[in-house]
């Protein structure tokens, strides 16, 4: 099933930028780019280890009370992705004082249907700089069977199976690169420059982008991942990109900026550049 709420935790918004959009969609939805995603951005070697029963960092117990659910019942992993190499896990350290190796947290749930393998493998695929700004992962049940996902400080809370939804991953990366630091214009979704390169544009990419600037961020974080790791970028699949560019070209720039978040393949955007 569908995603249909992946937004942020909503009590952090104001009001004002929590307003719907009323730009036409481009598309009916994103899942146009999940095969190249998950093609180009390939699956990472990673290991993991399980917390002693008992503990869990304190973001998932919130996290996992505030969705009416046991703690005792969540188990918490330490997971170790083969391409950190030296870079940081900048949300995990700068909050916990942590080395900067350290591994990823994920709590999961006993009950949730999507394997703890599909988890690890799927959150691997995100660029490393881009996940570094991730802090933990929760992935819970939901009693309706309801697939969803919210970012709350920089965590991200997966409901029911993702099943190999990689926009789904990068949507929420986005918001922890949007709100918590990582952007030059920060946070980019409340900055003036977001708002004019907004202005210029016809459309957003998808019906879900409407539901307000930070979800429209979100939405082109996933398209300037396309863009930037694929060969040949958006226009290969979006015969209409111009028509969102001045939104996922502003997340590209802003990335370079900041040294680059995308996959091995760096940027191959250039030629849309204006
Ligand atoms: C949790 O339970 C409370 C009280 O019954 C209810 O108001 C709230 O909506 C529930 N939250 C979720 C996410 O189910
Ligand atoms: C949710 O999925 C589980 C496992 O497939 C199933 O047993 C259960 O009946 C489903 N619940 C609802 C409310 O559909």
């Amino acid at each position: 099933m569908r995603a249909t709420f992946i937004g942020l935790a909503g009590s952090l918004v104001p009001l004002a930028l929590t307003q719907r959009l009323d730009k036409p969609p481009l598309e009916t939805g994103l899942d146009y780019l999940q095969k190249g995603l998950l093609e180009y951005l390939g699956p990472v070697k990673s290991s993991y280890k399980k917390w002693t029963p008992g503990w869990i960092p304190s973001d998932c117990k919130t996290m996992t009370v505030n969705a009416n659910l046991s703690v005792a019942h969540v188990e918490t992993f330490s997971v170790q992705y083969e391409d950190v190499g030296t870079s940081v896990n900048v949300a995990f350290s700068e909050i916990s004082n942590q080395c900067p190796n350290d591994p990823w947290l994920l709590c999961r749930h006993i009950d949730s249907p999507d394997p703890l393998e599909n988890m690890i493998d799927l959150f691997g695929r995100v660029p490393v700089r881009a996940r570094q700004w991730v802090r933990h992962i929760v992935n819970l049940p939901d009693p309706t069977n309801f697939t969803s996902a919210y970012n709350w400080a920089g965590n991200i809370a997966m409901f029911e199976s993702i099943n190999r939804d990689l926009t789904l991953f990068i949507h929420e990366t986005g918001h922890s690169l949007d709100l918590l630091g990582a952007y030059p214009d920060n946070p980019l979704s409340t900055s003036r420059h977001w708002h004019a390169q907004y202005a210029k544009d016809s459309h957003v990419p998808d019906p879900y982008s409407q539901s307000n600037i930070y979800e429209d961020l979100a939405q082109n974080t996933v398209v300037a991942a396309y863009d930037l790791n694929v060969p040949g970028g958006i226009g290969v699949v979006e015969p209409k990109w111009r028509d969102v560019l001045h939104q996922f070209d502003t997340i590209e720039v802003e990335q370079r900026k900041a040294g680059g978040f995308a996959g091995e393949r760096g940027s191959v955007h250039e030629a849309f550049e204006q």
